[in-house]
């Protein structure tokens, strides 16, 4: 990478030469306006609303397919850029059925904020002139297209082009004419189908699972990790809560992670936020239980078993492993239940566990030999796991004595309900070994996480072991 120094409105900045300018500069906040380039897609120039000054050039150019050079001058806010930019706004306007108000996009659609930032002009269009077209189009899966609202700028049909390799999507005519639409008998049925609607600029594209649900500015995004498999994507969960409700998401989306998902994610991830809602385990007292799981933990002693899923956040199993240190029970860790065979080469791998890799970092055995010895000889069993745990994990349990700390309610279980994975924070590490944190974004008061539970089981023995060292410490 060679740095080169460039001028942005007179004002000196360093940048990588062989870098794209809209993202060079974002780096710096400054925002160039553009449609059609995106950075998984890369440069398409058609939609030119990136156009900028660029000192010794006739005319402005486009800043996605601008060559980076040593010493270049580019005005970005300077009355040529903004005049350009009008125009271009204006010509996007002209057939745009303004239909804000009743769009799911609003409130980050591009188009929206453009106009609000670079134009601001009244349309000279009258509306009983503007081309219309077909407002409501069922395109497959979760997809929903409006024609009215789209820019062309071809975003979508890249994706199914480049990403997918499906081809669902083409664009038809020329002019006012121009429309996307999916050939005839292939509906959009591949498993990433959900990013369309996230590339989508503006609300041409939308969901029709979150359609009319919330207004965008009302949720709150925050930072995490997808739990759906090994691989991790790196998402943003949606959240709100609604007065006289619980705080619930409202949708998970892609957050850019150069190294795991770059700005895609899978389908299975996408709506695993229904799940992540319904079937929550609700706490009911502790106190009692967590009485009965610390009896039977002294009383069963090494005939106790502590199965334990790898979908536990890295600071979750630490704690197991200390419970088990503690009572000196066993402890498995073994997850090859979740190995399923519907993986693929992008981002969807066999592997559902999302933190296989802390096992192997705390040394707790994931063999099948532990496991069914625990199973075999084992009085009393105690299951960690975060959502429902596997079927045929279930099927082991059936008939055994067993306390599930869990949060979710699986089968006619009562379980003991811990956070899940919306409602904590903590690390997880990735197939590829990429280590990352989840942040805690829905609120739970009510609900302990699987370390506060654990600490409460601990309590008497910690207490104990407090009194101890401070004898030492007298
Ligand atoms: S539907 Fe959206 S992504 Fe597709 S061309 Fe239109 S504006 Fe672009
Ligand atoms: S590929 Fe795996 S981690 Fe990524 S979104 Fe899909 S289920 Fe989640
Ligand atoms: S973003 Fe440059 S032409 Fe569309």
């Amino acid at each position: 990478m060679s740095s080169v120094e460039i001028f942005v409105d007179d004002k000196s900045l360093t940048v990588n030469k062989d870098g794209n300018l809209i993202e060079e500069l974002k780096r710096y906040n400054i925002e160039i306006p553009h449609f059609c380039y995106h950075p998984e897609l890369g440069i398409d120039g058609n939609c030119r609303m990136c156009l900028i000054e660029v000192k010794g050039q006739k005319r402005p150019q486009i800043a996605c397919n601008t060559p980076i050079s040593e010493g270049m001058e580019i005005y970005v806010s300077s009355e040529l850029t903004r005049s350009v930019q009008r125009a271009n706004l204006e010509l996007e306007l002209i057939n745009h059925p303004i239909d804000c108000p009743v769009c799911d996009q609003a409130g980050e659609c591009d188009l929206q904020n453009y106009y609000m930032k670079f134009d601001l002009a009244k349309s000279q269009m009258k509306l009983k002139n503007k081309v219309t077209k077909g407002k409501k189009f069922y395109y497959g899966k979760d997809v929903v297209h409006d024609q009215e609202r789209c820019v062309l700028c071809t975003r979508c049909v890249r994706f199914t082009e480049t990403v997918t390799k499906t081809k669902e999507l083409g664009l038809q005519k020329r002019g006012d004419e121009s429309r996307i639409i999916i050939f005839p008998g292939r509906p959009i049925y591949n498993r990433y189908a959900g990013n369309i609607i996230q590339i989508c600029p503006v609300g041409a594209m939308t969901s029709k699972d979150f359609r009319f649900k919330k207004r965008v500015w009302h949720l709150e995004p925050v930072e995490s990790i997808c739990q759906g498999c090994a691989k991790g994507c790196a998402i943003y969960i949606d959240h709100y809560q609604e007065k006289y409700e619980s705080d619930r998401a409202y949708r998970f989306r892609a957050r850019r992670d150069d190294k795991v998902n770059g700005s895609f994610i899978c389908d299975d991830g996408r709506y695993s936020h229904h799940q992540e809602n319904e079937n929550r385990a609700k706490a009911a007292s502790y106190e009692y239980p967590l009485y009965q799981i610390r009896q039977a933990l002294e009383k069963h002693q090494s005939k106790c078993g502590i199965i334990v899923s790898a979908n536990l956040s890295t600071e979750e199993l630490f704690f197991v492993k200390t419970l088990s240190v503690n009572y000196e029970t066993k402890l498995s860790g073994y997850s090859d239940f979740c190995i399923g065979d519907d993986g693929d080469d992008y981002l969807i791998q066999n592997d559902k566990a999302s933190n296989r890799a802390s096992l192997d970092l705390l040394d707790i055995d994931a063999s099948l030999a532990t496991y069914q010895e625990i199973l075999q000889s084992c009085e009393y069993l105690l299951l960690f796991s975060q959502g429902e745990p596997n079927a045929d994990l279930l099927q082991d349990l059936q008939g055994k004595q067993y306390d599930a700390i869990s949060s979710h309610n699986f089968a006619d279980k009562e379980v003991i309900a811990c956070k899940s994975f919306s409602e904590r924070e903590g690390h997880t590490i990735n197939c590829d070994k990429v280590i990352r944190k989840m942040n805690q974004a829905v609120s739970n008061n009510e609900v302990l996480s699987t370390q506060e539970i654990i600490e409460k089981i601990l309590e008497r023995k910690l207490s104990f072991a407090q009194e101890l060292l401070r004898g030492f410490d007298g």
